[in-house]
């Protein structure tokens, strides 16, 4: 009678993803295991955002910075600019911090275990466990958005999240096994991303399909619930965009700390109920048609957006004017880059 773990990982070693970052079942026969740089890279932005959309910023991560150690030596204002448009700026500051005392304390080397790699700036409980099962075979139990889900229908768990937490995380770490645990963590997020989806789940084709709880109650799609939300609260702010005849953008980098805390960005006013104008220097400025508007994870943010061409005699009160040849647009935050795409067709240069 095969286990629960063995019929998930016979039905990975038929299914799982390609993922750059990943070390296919099939090749893993001679002691080849994933490279710890990769899983983590590749963990830490899962965490943002879809597969899909993690796998070109995995590679263009990879190609600019080959090794940790190479990371580690980058400039800060290059691993923003190539972070940008992921989101959750703290954990592109907080993953060069990671490579640095990597390559300072550990010779470049990723400890290979969960409390080695959690001692880390920057790595939490998900991804030392991330790192320690799936590049290094340790039976660690990886929780989640997709494990939650699962293990709350596998075992028709109702209470609502994220209270449940505590009660799934017990329910997963029974059922870790100590053969291929690192296959087996990545198998029960595949099967979560894959089968086991948030609406219409695939029960029919599921290899867990025998044994789940919530198939036989018929509750699977109902599963897991969820404490509602507060709704999010609205921020106002005016946004600055000022060109010189040169045609050099005024830009500032946004304090350390904070919300898109070392971003390229427009200088511009707070973000609150009802914005001060806050002009970066004295100008012509001219109001946009429109806004741009973002949400971040506490609140959703509207931003007006005043344009201004100036000359080369003022001197701005703050930022600095980044010459046109080395300004990249991608380079910026998405509500920042927002804010430009509303305001490029006024400032246009021939
Ligand atoms: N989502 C986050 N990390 C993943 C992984 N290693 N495999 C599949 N899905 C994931």
């Amino acid at each position: 009678m095969p286990n629960k773990a063995s019929e998930l990982l016979d039905w990975y070693d038929r299914h799982a993803r390609v993922m750059p970052w990943r070390v296919a079942p099939a090749d893993k026969k001679d002691g080849v295991v994933a490279n710890p740089y990769h899983v983590w890279m590749s963990e830490v932005m899962l965490q943002q955002t879809t597969v899909a959309a993690v796998r070109a910023y995995f590679l263009k991560f990879i190609d600019l910075w080959p090794t940790v150690s190479d990371l580690a030596a980058a400039e800060d204002a290059d691993v923003m600019a190539a972070w940008a448009g992921l989101g959750y700026y703290a954990r592109a500051r907080n993953l060069l911090k990671c490579a640095r005392a990597i390559a300072a304390d550990h010779d470049g080397v990723f400890p290979d275990t969960y409390d080695g790699l959690i001692a880390l700036p920057g790595i939490g409980p998900y991804t030392a466990a991330a790192i320690s099962s799936i590049a290094f075979d340790r039976p660690e139990t990886v929780l989640d958005g997709n494990v939650e889900r699962v293990m709350a229908r596998i075992h028709d768990v109702h209470t609502p999240l994220p209270a449940a937490k505590p009660e799934l995380m017990s329910l997963a770490e029974a059922l870790t096994p100590t053969q291929r645990p690192g296959d087996y963590a990545q198998a029960v997020m595949d099967l979560g991303a894959t089968i086991c989806t948030p609406r219409n789940p695939a029960c029919g084709i599921c290899p867990w399909r025998e044994g789940c709880k919530a198939r036989r109650a018929g509750t699977a799609p109902d599963l897991p619930k969820k404490t509602p939300k507060k709704p999010k609260p609205t921020r106002h702010g005016i946004a600055y965009v000022a060109r010189r005849a040169d045609g050099a953008w005024l830009l500032e980098t946004r304090p350390e700390k904070g919300l898109l805390g070392g971003m390229l960005g427009w200088p511009g006013s707070e973000w609150g109920g009802d914005p001060v104008a806050a002009p970066p220097m004295a100008a012509n400025w001219q109001l946009m048609d429109g806004e741009a508007r973002h949400t971040f994870t506490h609140f959703h943010l509207i931003l007006t957006v005043q344009t201004a061409w100036v000359d080369h005699k003022t001197n701005p009160d703050r930022g600095s004017f980044m010459p046109a040849p080395e300004f990249r647009p991608t380079d910026l935050p998405t509500v920042m880059r927002k804010v430009f795409d509303l305001a490029e067709a006024t400032l246009r240069h021939d």
